[in-house]
C-alpha cells in the first residue's frame, strides 16, 4: 500500500499518478487534499505517519515544487525523503538512500513523467552492502 497526499497546487497530479499507476496494479492509500486548500506540512506528517506507523510501506507527496513537502518531511524521524524530477536520481535515491517518500513539483514536471518516475521509485529495491552502512548513519544523526 502506497501513502499519497498533495496540497492543493498537486491536486490534478495526484490523480493522474493514482489512476495511471492503480491500471499497473499499485494500491493507494490517498490521505488528501481533495481540493480543499492546505498547508503542505500538515499534508507530509500526514502521510509520513502512514510509513512509520508501518501501514504503508511508502509514500508519494506532491507541492507545487516538491520541495517544501521533502524538506517537511525529512523533519520527521525515519523518513527519507527524496525530492524526484529525473530518472537517475529517482532510481539511485531507491537503491543507495533506500527512501521512502518521493516529493515531486505539480508545478515544474508534467504528469507523464511523474508517473513514469512514481513507478521507478515504487519498483526499484534497496541495494544494501556499503549503502545500508551510510543509512544507518543517517539514522545515528537522526537519534542524536
Ligand atoms: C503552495 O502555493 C506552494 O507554496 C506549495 O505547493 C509548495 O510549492 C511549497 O513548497
Amino acid at each position: 500500500m502506497i501513502a499519497i497526499g498533495c496540497d492543493h497546487a498537486g491536486v490534478e497530479l495526484k490523480k493522474s499518478i493514482i489512476q495511471t499507476l492503480s491500471e499497473k496494479g499499485f494500491e493507494f492509500c490517498d490521505m488528501g487534499t481533495d481540493g480543499e486548500p492546505c498547508d503542505y506540512p500538515d499534508m507530509a506528517e500526514k502521510v509520513c505517519e502512514q510509513i512509520t506507523s508501518g501501514k504503508c510501506e511508502r509514500g508519494i507527496l506532491i507541492c507545487g515544487t516538491g520541495i517544501g513537502m521533502s524538506i517537511a518531511a525529512n523533519k520527521i524521524k525515519g523518513i527519507r525523503a527524496a525530492l524526484c524530477a529525473d530518472s537517475f536520481s529517482t532510481r539511485f535515491t531507491r537503491l543507495h538512500n533506500d527512501s521512502n517518500v518521493m516529493c515531486m513539483g505539480a508545478r515544474t514536471i508534467g504528469p507523464g513523467l511523474a508517473c513514469e518516475l512514481a513507478e521507478i521509485f515504487l519498483t526499484t529495491g534497496f541495494e544494501g552492502g556499503r549503502h545500508q552502512r551510510r543509512v544507518d548513519l543517517i539514522t545515528a544523526i537522526e537519534n542524536k
